[in-house]
This record gives structure tokens, sequence and C-alpha cells, in this order.
């Protein structure tokens, strides 16, 4: 291919990338640190399975490579309604309301991608390809523990209401969860050193939450996956997320101190689980709680 048309593509890209929603996702950091939570647990085994198959430029570092599948959005558009399951508001997830794309088309959200892709790893004979699996499954992980991934639909998960964050940066509700709580978590408390809100969380796991940890990654239920317990348990957040966070409001403080608690232990939680299903799929236990009955 010539130089004109490539740059036509790049042009057209950033064009399509100027116009595209708002990222519907963990930001960037979101991710990094429930991968790195949950590279923390991985067996020897495990490890292993997961750097034989993360791309090159991840060197050998899962949690460099789960936003992966936020970058190649525009280019796999089938993969967009993977990345959340919104809900009528009622706090409430049920896959077979709720699991669909926009269009309808069956078990197209975050829940089915998760089922989707632990069975397509634990699978030897899957067609699909290993590597995008992993990372699919790495990232979906962390966007089902976001609340807003399990918002309300008429707003698109908080993506339509418009907020002020600090009386200064013109922000949404969705993207107040994906990234401002972290950001100014890090800013004012961890010197904008992301492995010092990691090493943070981990300390919460080996102390305060050691006990109620065991059970985040149990799943004892017949009739539902347990991605459906993590989705039901954001539904379940996102409501208390949207009071006091009415369209136009000025977010503050008062929001940032009862959502930076929630944020930090669905990045612990989402970490818990990843590490968990990892080591069941990689560690020769393919035979699963996590696998759809
Ligand atoms: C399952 O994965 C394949 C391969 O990436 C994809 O084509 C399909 O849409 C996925 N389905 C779900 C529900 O995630
Ligand atoms: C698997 O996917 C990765 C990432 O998209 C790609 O780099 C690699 O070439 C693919 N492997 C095969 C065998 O298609
Ligand atoms: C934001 O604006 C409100 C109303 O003008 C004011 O009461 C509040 O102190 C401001 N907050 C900050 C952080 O500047
Ligand atoms: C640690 O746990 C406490 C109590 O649940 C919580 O308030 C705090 O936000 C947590 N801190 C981190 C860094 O996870
Ligand atoms: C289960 O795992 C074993 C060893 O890892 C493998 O040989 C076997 O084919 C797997 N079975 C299924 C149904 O995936
Ligand atoms: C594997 O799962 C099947 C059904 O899901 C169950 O009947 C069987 O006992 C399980 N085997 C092991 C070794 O856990
Ligand atoms: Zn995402």
């Amino acid at each position: 291919m010539g130089f004109l048309p490539l740059l036509q593509v790049v042009l057209l890209a950033a064009a399509a990338a100027a116009r595209a929603p708002a990222a519907r996702a963990w930001g960037e950091e979101g991710h990094f640190m429930t991968c790195k939570i949950a590279e923390g647990f991985l067996t020897s085994e495990a490890s292993a399975a997961v750097k034989g198959l993360l791309p090159e430029w991840a060197n050998g570092e899962l949690a460099a490579a789960c936003s992966w599948p936020d970058a190649v959005r525009r280019q796999m558009p089938w993969s967009s309604s993977l990345h959340f399951a919104d809900t009528p508001g009622d706090c409430k997830f049920s896959y077979a309301r709720d699991c669909h794309g926009t269009k309808g088309e069956k078990d197209m959200c975050v829940v089915g991608g998760i089922n989707n892709y632990t069975a397509a790893l634990q699978d030897s004979s899957s067609p699909y390809n290993r590597t995008e699996s992993l990372l699919f499954l790495s990232h979906f992980l962390g966007d089902i523990h976001q609340p807003m991934h399990c918002g309300r639909t008429a707003d698109l998960g908080g993506n339509t209401i418009v907020v002020t964050w600090y009386n200064t940066t013109k922000t949404n509700l969705h993207k107040v969860w994906d990234e401002k709580v972290i950001e100014t978590a890090m800013n004012r408390f961890y010197k904008d050193d992301r492995s010092a809100m990691i090493q943070a969380i981990k300390l919460n796991l080996t102390n305060e939450w050691s006990k109620e940890e065991n059970q985040w990654a149990a799943c004892y239920t017949r009739t539902t996956t347990c991605a459906d317990k993590y989705a039901e348990e954001s539904a379940e957040l996102s409501c208390p997320a949207y009071v006091g966070a009415e369209q136009g409001s000025n977010l503050e403080d008062e929001y940032f101190f009862s959502a930076l608690p929630v944020v930090q232990k669905r990045i612990a939680q989402g970490g818990v689980r990843l590490g968990a299903i990892l080591n069941q799929i990689f560690s020769g236990k393919n035979n699963s709680s996590i696998q759809s009955s």
C-alpha cells in the first residue's frame, strides 16, 4: 500500500476516534490494576501459560495488555457490546433479559463474553485465537466489576449524564467511575504512582478482606454462572452511584469519598476472580465452576 492510502486510513481512523462515544470501560489504570492483582495470584503453571499467550509487546506482563480490547473496538465492532451489560435501572441483572447486544443479539454482553472466552480457553480444540481469548477474558473481568457497566440502558451506563468533576473538568458519570475516581485517588494519596495504589489494595487483601476473599471466587449456584453474580453485584452498586449525580451536577469530595472504597474493592474483587479463573483454566482444573451450567 502506498503512502497516500495509508495516510487516508490513519486520518479516517482519527476522525472516527474523534466522533466515537465515550469509552465504556475502566480506564487504562483500572484494567492495569485488576490484571496486576490477578497476576499476583497465579500459580507458576498458570503464569507460564499466560506468558506464553501474551503478545510480544506486553513483555510478559498481563496487566500491560489488559486494555487491548478497548484499543480494537473499532476494528472489531461486534465486540463493543461485550464490554457491558446495561439494565433497566432496577438494580438487578438478569441474563435472559439483559445479556444482548444493542440490536438484541443474544449473549452479546459482558457476561456472555466472559463465559465465551472462559470456555474457549478451556477447550484446546476451540478455533478462537487463544491470545485474543485471554485478553478479552482478562479485560471483561475488569469491566464487569465497574458498577456503571451494569448501569441503566436509558443513559448508556451513565455516559449521557454530563457532570463536572471538582468544578473544573466536564465529564460524564460513566467516566467518573472509569477514570476520575482512580485518577483523583492516585493524585491525592499515592503521588500519581499506580504501583503504590496497587500495593494499598493488596494490603487490604491480606488484612481487611482476607476473610471474605475466599468467597469472592467461589460460585455454587447451578442456574447461573459466576459472571452472572458479578453483574448482579455491579447492577446493585450502580443504583446508589446515580444518587447525587443528576444531569449537570458538580461532583466533588462527598461523591469521591463515597465512590472510592467501592472502586478499590471492585478492582480487588476483579483481580482475585480473574486470578482464580486463570488458575482453573491453566492449572489443569478444567471442570471449573466458572463454566456455564
Ligand atoms: C465469542 O468469541 C468469538 C471469537 O472472538 C466471537 O466471534 C463471538 O462473538 C463471541 N461471542 C460472545 C457472546 O462473546
Ligand atoms: C492472534 O491474535 C493476535 C492479536 O490480535 C495476533 O497478533 C496473532 O497474529 C493472532 N494469531 C493467529 C494465529 O492468528
Ligand atoms: C465548587 O463550586 C461550589 C459552588 O460555587 C462551591 O461551593 C465549592 O466550594 C466549589 N468546590 C471546589 C472544590 O472548588
Ligand atoms: C481498605 O479497606 C477499607 C475498609 O473496607 C476501605 O475503606 C479502604 O478504601 C480500602 N483501601 C484500599 C486501598 O483498598
Ligand atoms: C481438561 O484438561 C486436561 C488437562 O489439562 C485435558 O487433557 C483435557 O482435554 C481437558 N478436558 C476438557 C473437556 O477440556
Ligand atoms: C465435572 O462436571 C460434571 C458436570 O458439570 C460433573 O458431573 C462431574 O462430577 C465433574 N467432575 C469433576 C472431576 O469434578
Ligand atoms: Zn472494556
